[in-house]
């Protein structure tokens, strides 16, 4: 009797102990928790818009950590190794090369921590790797064609705006970075949309600004120089190349008196917005930073807390298990 009284006691008390351990387990656990985020260059204005969006999802919920990798895809290596073994709970990347992400895909499946990507998508095959693998952004494709829509609105309700009157829109191209899907698909889709429209097309130029404003700003001085004004019109891959090209035309003589030229950029950043309401933009594409980092945020916490994200947990449609498309909207200004 005593013996039984002693294993009950045994059992009473291994018992008590776990349920302590899961009590105290299930205190700690959401404070533990941490989300690790790596963007390619912290001076990029749009990275920021959506760095800030993270920043606010995060208050009052899980943290994270933000660092910025400089552009240099080693540097983002390392941080993300380290996010590993700091025992973050899920990382938020925007890859400074996305043909580079199946390494942190490996990286993360090898320690079974999830990532969503933002702004620069991984090629299929790696995202294919794994199932804990999103991908936030917005359809480059949609961009473009939005952007050649309003330069083709343009051209068909101006007529002068075809200078030296042959029928053909002499244009120039300022690209972002090379091999980023924004920059190939922006361009492709802005020309195949004029072509489509039936407008006759020359380009004159293209080259990268890098995605800067300086960047554009030096592009087109260059553009400028060699063509002067037989450009008829100019777009840009952003609105911070937008901008940094609109700063030099006006150098030169444009905006102030009647010299007007059509410049189309991409992001509706605040600047953007501004420049277009000053009647310096023709139009611009928004592209929107506030819902992309926000669904990335939702992802993470759905995958650090251990759940599989649903379109209804995160607020945003889940398509083939692992993207989600923020769409795209055309903002032009008043024209004339
Ligand atoms: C934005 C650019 C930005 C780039 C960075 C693009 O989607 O339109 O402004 O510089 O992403 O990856
Ligand atoms: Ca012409």
């Amino acid at each position: 009797m005593a013996q039984l009284c002693f294993s009950r006691m045994k059992v009473f008390r291994s018992v008590l102990i776990a349920l302590i351990f899961i009590f105290l387990a299930s205190c700690s656990s959401d404070e533990e928790l941490k989300i690790g985020v790596s963007v390619y260059d912290f001076s990029d204005s749009f990275i920021t818009e959506i760095r800030n969006a993270i920043l606010e999802s995060s208050e009052g919920d899980i943290p994270v950590t933000i660092v910025d990798a400089a552009r240099r895809q080693q540097t983002q290596n390392e941080q993300i190794e380290k996010f590993i073994e700091e025992g973050y709970s899920a990382i938020i990347v925007n890859s400074v090369d996305r043909t580079a992400s199946w390494v942190l895909i490996e990286k993360c499946r090898q320690n079974n921590v999830p990532l969503v990507f933002i702004n620069r998508e991984p090629v299929k095959d790696d995202m294919a790797k794994w199932d804990k693998v999103y991908y936030v952004g917005a359809k480059a494709e949609d961009s473009g064609i939005m952007a050649g829509e309003i330069m083709a609105d343009y051209w068909f309700s101006h007529p002068e705006a075809d200078r030296n009157g042959d029928g053909i829109l002499q244009f120039v191209v300022i690209k972002g970075e090379t091999g980023h899907q924004d920059t190939e698909l922006r361009t492709e889709y802005f020309i195949e949309t004029l072509i489509s429209e039936g407008i006759p097309l020359e380009k004159l130029h293209e080259d990268t600004g890098r995605w800067t404003r300086s960047g554009g700003y030096d592009v087109m001085a260059s553009f400028l120089n060699r063509s002067g004004n037989a450009i008829e019109a100019v777009f840009a891959n952003n609105d911070d190349m937008a901008l940094g090209a609109i700063e030099v035309l006006q150098q030169n003589g444009y905006f102030n008196s009647s010299e007007f030229m059509p410049v189309i950029g991409i992001d509706g950043t605040p600047a953007g917005q501004a420049a277009l309401q000053n009647g310096l933009l023709l139009g611009t594409v928004f592209n929107d930073a506030e819902n992309q980092g926000k669904a990335a945020y939702n992802i993470a916490k759905e995958l650090a807390e251990g759940r599989t994200p649903t379109s209804e947990s995160i607020g945003y449609p889940i398509v083939d298990n692992q993207y989600v498309w923020i769409p795209y909207r055309p903002l032009a200004g008043q024209e004339d």
